[in-house]
């Protein structure tokens, strides 16, 4: 995985280098530089490789994927009112909100030029930014109501953020000339694996450690995110009469026990569940990735991919 991200490291070091240096440009580079897992690029050149492609050859598109993610934590951040980001404060309080606004615009105008080159790339990933868009929508409607499905919960991550796992493998698989089945079928095993991955981060929000994760603990609970683990441990409470979760979530975010939100889950199972949820999730990605009729050789570093997602703790 390592010679992976070095290569994407360095694409970005680049890039950053590049850029202007007036107030617009810098928080660009800034966010960019945090550490992070760089999944998505990643993603995007071993599908190119599996398919018979080089790494080299899809590096600009999985550098416009990873200014697009970039772009959406920007403005993602604002919307979830989140000071830390990558361990460091986020750009709208590093800056300001309008500035994270205006840099985040650009990042997106920044991405779309490099995915422009080829036009069935170009369309896949028109369409799936717009989803990403419509997921946030979601997520932000959520947050205002109380009678969220698990159900709606699902369609919601798998549009602001399973889709955009998908499209990297998908346009890694394009630029390697795969079949339509093939770019289908690592389509599926990107959808699944986001699912998981979102799932996962929802866990690793409300119990992970902030050292490792970057971001502040309990913000979802704080901003009433109605997240699966939220939605079953509210289903938890009404079978067993107790209330610590729906009293909480009536409250104002800022009187919010995110505490004693998390305890309850835990009592009440939802933490377990959701556990379980993620690993049903991942299995379905490794079927996914297993229906491909590629050797298991050239499946081994996507195999590799999967398997650091499912124990990572940042
Ligand atoms: C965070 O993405 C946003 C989600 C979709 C959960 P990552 O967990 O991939 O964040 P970085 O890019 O590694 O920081
Ligand atoms: C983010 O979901 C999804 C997108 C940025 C599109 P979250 O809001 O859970 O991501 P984090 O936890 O802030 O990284
Ligand atoms: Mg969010
Ligand atoms: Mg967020
Ligand atoms: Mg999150």
């Amino acid at each position: 995985m390592q010679p992976y991200k070095d290569l994407i490291e360095a694409r970005i070091e680049a890039w950053c280098k590049r850029l202007p240096t007036q107030q617009l440009y810098a928080p660009m580079a800034y966010l960019l530089k945090l550490p992070a897992k760089r999944v998505r690029p990643i993603a995007a050149l071993m599908a190119c490789e599996l398919f018979g492609g080089k790494a080299e050859d899809a590096l600009d598109e999985a550098l416009g994927i990873e200014l697009f993610h970039n772009f959406t934590l920007m403005h993602d951040d604002i919307m979830d009112a989140s000071p830390l980001r990558r361990g460091d404060p986020t750009v709208h309080v590093k800056w300001n909100v309008n500035t994270a606004i205006l840099s985040g615009d650009a990042l997106l105008v920044k991405s779309f030029e490099l995915m422009g080159r080829d036009a069935a790339v170009r369309a896949l990933f028109n369409r799936y930014a717009l989803e990403v868009c419509e997921g946030q929508q979601h997520d932000m409607d959520f947050e205002r109501r109380t009678d969220v499905t698990a159900t709606e919960y699902m369609e919601m991550i798998r549009l602001k953020t399973a889709v955009l796992l998908s499209c990297a493998l998908q346009v890694g698989a394009l630029i390697a000339g795969a079949s339509d089945g093939d770019r289908q079928r690592i389509g599926r095993f990107g959808e699944q694996l986001g699912l998981a991955f979102q799932l996962r981060d929802d866990l690793l929000d409300a119990f992970g450690d902030p050292m490792e994760t970057g971001k502040q603990r309990g913000g979802d609970l704080r901003a009433g995110k109605k997240t699966w683990l939220l939605i079953r441990g509210l289903e938890h409470e009404r079978a067993d009469g107790t209330s610590v979760l729906s009293d909480q979530i009536a409250l104002a975010p800022a009187q919010r026990d995110v505490h004693r939100m998390g305890e309850a889950m835990e009592r009440l199972g939802a933490r377990s569940d959701a556990e379980a949820e993620v690993s049903a999730l991942e299995c379905s990605a490794f079927e996914a990735l297993d229906s491909i009729g590629v050797n298991d050789e050239r499946k081994a570093a996507l195999h590799a991919l999967a398997t650091t997602l499912m124990g990572r703790r940042s």
